[in-house]
């Protein structure tokens, strides 16, 4: 039999990622439903030509001078702040992620969490569930309106323009940031208006963030950006936690600066400000954006494809998110 090459995959996938891996590779797989300790990572790489990780393992500098053997790092998550790219570089291990499958899932659930805020999906179920409901009642639970509103959107990457595709089916006009102009006929096919982060702000019902985590974006909406926003204005957050200042979200929700928030996602995940889990205009949901059985299974069958293509077939695999490393390299394109 040949030579299986040696896995990491540090909390069990899917069931159809787990039956391709362990076809091809010698997995060593965290027998837990938990995430595997840092030290335990450590201990485990030495010898592993593949790890296949989740966006709760900080894969940094340790574990990658550790890693001596260590060919792909394949991330479970399109996102990959988790991983710390400068130790990766120096090594020239490629690193990969999972974009495109999760797009619309994480789009739906924007939507989804959207309109619960704004129209109190969640305060109204919390309410019938504790017997409250005595018939209807003109000012029961009012919201706000969605359709017609003015959505804008920070980081206008292909999750931001799935969002943008669905707002426009309630009549919303979508307004967008992203440190990167769109080109003016993309803006156009998709109707979409740029403006400066404040300025967006300043004029959107509704602001859902969908740019990735880095020193750029970290703590993007703080103080000032929330003072910024209208008092009648959500804030949604399905990207990471750490693009908004969590203890100024708070702040400016106390204050009414402005109407609600919907997250997905937490700067301390798990933990959440215990502030938050009191009031009623925050949804708070388990960073659950690519949580549908069809995103989930195709991402495992990502990190399974990419695992094959450095460690079976030693190809560049298909979803290198540093393809910095094959400058002058001898790997086939
Ligand atoms: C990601 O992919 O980055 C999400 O946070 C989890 O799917």
């Amino acid at each position: 039999m040949h030579h299986k090459p040696k896995v990491l995959l540090t909390r069990r996938l899917p069931a159809s990622g787990m039956n391709l891996l362990s076809q091809h590779f010698d997995l060593n797989v965290n027998p837990l439903d938990e995430p595997m300790p840092h030290s335990r990572i450590a201990e485990s790489i030495s010898d592993k030509e593949g790890l296949a990780c989740l966006l709760t393992d900080d894969i940094d500098l340790e574990i990658i001078q550790k890693a001596s053997n260590l060919k792909i790092i394949a991330n479970y998550a399109v996102g990959y702040n988790n991983i710390d790219l400068a130790a990766v570089n120096k090594r020239k291990i490629p690193v990969t992620n999972t974009p495109d499958v999760l797009t619309e899932a994480t789009a739906d659930l924007t939507i989804g969490l959207l309109i619960s805020v704004a129209r109190r999906i969640v305060e109204g179920d919390n309410y019938v569930r504790a017997g409250r409901f005595r018939g209807w009642a003109p000012e029961l639970l009012l919201g706000s309106d969605v359709y017609g509103k003015t959505l804008g959107i920070v980081g206008m990457g292909r999750i931001g323009q799935a969002v943008a595709r669905r707002a426009h089916g309630f009549g919303m006009a979508v307004l967008y940031y992203d440190k990167k102009r769109l080109p003016e006929d993309v803006e156009k096919r998709i109707d979409i208006q740029y403006r400066e982060a404040i300025q967006l702000l300043s004029e959107s019902d509704f602001v859902s963030i969908h740019a990735p985590l880095s020193d750029d974006t970290r703590h993007f909406i703080s103080g000032a950006e929330l003072n910024a926003m209208k008092r009648t204005a959500y804030l949604i957050n399905v990207a990471r936690g750490a693009i908004v200042d969590e203890e100024a979200l708070v702040e400016a929700l106390r204050n009414g600066d402005i109407a609600g928030c919907a997250l997905d996602v937490y700067e301390n995940e798990p933990v959440v400000t215990p502030e938050l889990l009191q009031m009623p205009n925050a949804v708070l949901v388990p960073h659950i954006g690519s949580a549908s059985l069809e995103a989930r299974t195709k991402m495992a069958l990502m990190v399974v494809e990419n695992l094959v293509a450095v460690l079976i077939d030693n190809k560049r695999p298909p979803n290198v998110v540093n393809p910095e490393i094959y400058t002058n390299s001898l790997f086939r394109k």
